[in-house]
């Protein structure tokens, strides 16, 4: 069932690849900045033409990665107006954090800033009753702790050991959130109670042996994916519950999405691949 949401982004007026943090970067790949303008406004528009509310943070000059809003925190459902903030790890991202604080404060949440590297919904993905939180190239495992303590939610470290997949949402995606039931729900009460679990979908390469088995085991349903999908930015999909906002390039995922009865919707953000982001990295929820 689609579920509405509301979507954080920041328009990818300054983007550009000015450094390299992840094996994808490269500095001398030019960005075709208004074919990058182009494909961004049609992920905007197919937004809202699902049902879906997009608010948007101002982009600030000097910071080409601000575009990727799901790097600034996380808000959980039942838990309102409290944002867990960010502390990027690479300096060149650093500033991004006071941005992105202020306009979650404007916005009247409290804003708890990590004393730890954590990069917001890039690593921390709310699951059915879970928050799956990966680590080994960004977020740490201390900033783990710190999130589990200050929502007070089941936090599940996942370590994720291939540097094209840094952050756990290259390598996962919630395709289904058990409305109502999860932590994710953006309107639910999020009781995390245990009538309903996420489906998830994921590429099982990208995480230790240890975390491959802990995913194995808590959701056994879930969709697997190929490297060649993973490769395609398949898993930094956004789903509405019903709806999967996908690179459409990601065709063995799309495959298996419709055979489970889901409607994927391809939108192409191939000039934001060339600075290791795609749909979900340039969407932030908000519950
Ligand atoms: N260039 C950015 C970085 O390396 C890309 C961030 C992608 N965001 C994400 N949620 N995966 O930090």
């Amino acid at each position: 069932m689609a579920r509405p949401r509301r979507y954080l982004v920041c328009e990818p007026r300054y983007f550009a690849v000015h450094y390299a943090i992840n094996p994808w970067m490269d500095k001398d790949a030019p960005v075709d900045t208004a074919r990058a303008a182009q494909q961004w406004q049609t992920l905007i528009r197919t937004y809202l033409d699902h049902g879906h509310q997009v608010v948007s943070v101002p982009p600030v000059p000097g910071l080409p990665d601000m575009v990727f809003a799901a790097n600034s925190a996380l808000t959980l459902a039942g838990r309102p107006r409290k944002a867990f903030g960010s502390l990027f790890h690479a300096a060149q991202r650093r500033p991004e954090a006071g941005e992105y604080a202020t306009w979650f404060k404007a916005a009247g949440y409290d804003v708890y800033q990590p004393e730890s590297v954590c990069e917001g919904e890039g690593d921390l993905v709310p699951a059915g009753r879970y928050l799956l939180a990966g680590t080994g190239f960004r977020t740490t495992r201390e900033a783990h702790a710190e999130v589990q303590e200050f929502f007070g939610v089941p936090t599940i470290g996942l370590r994720l050991v291939d540097p094209y997949f840094y952050h756990l949402d290259t390598a996962l995606f919630v395709v289904d959130d058990a409305p109502g039931d999860g932590i994710g729900g953006s309107w639910g009460d999020g009781t995390g109670n245990r009538t309903g679990e996420a489906t998830i979908a994921y590429y099982p390469e990208a995480f230790s042996s240890g975390s491959r088995e802990v995913l194995r085991q808590l959701f056994p349903d879930a969709l697997l994916a190929t490297r060649d999908d993973a490769l395609a930015f398949g898993l930094n999909s956004v789903s509405d519950g019903r709806h999967v906002f996908i690179s459409p390039t990601a065709t063995g995922l799309i495959a298996q999405l419709t055979d489970r009865g889901y409607l994927p919707v391809p939108v192409d953000l191939s000039e934001f691949h060339k600075a290791g982001g795609g749909i979900k990295c340039c969407t932030q929820e908000i519950r």
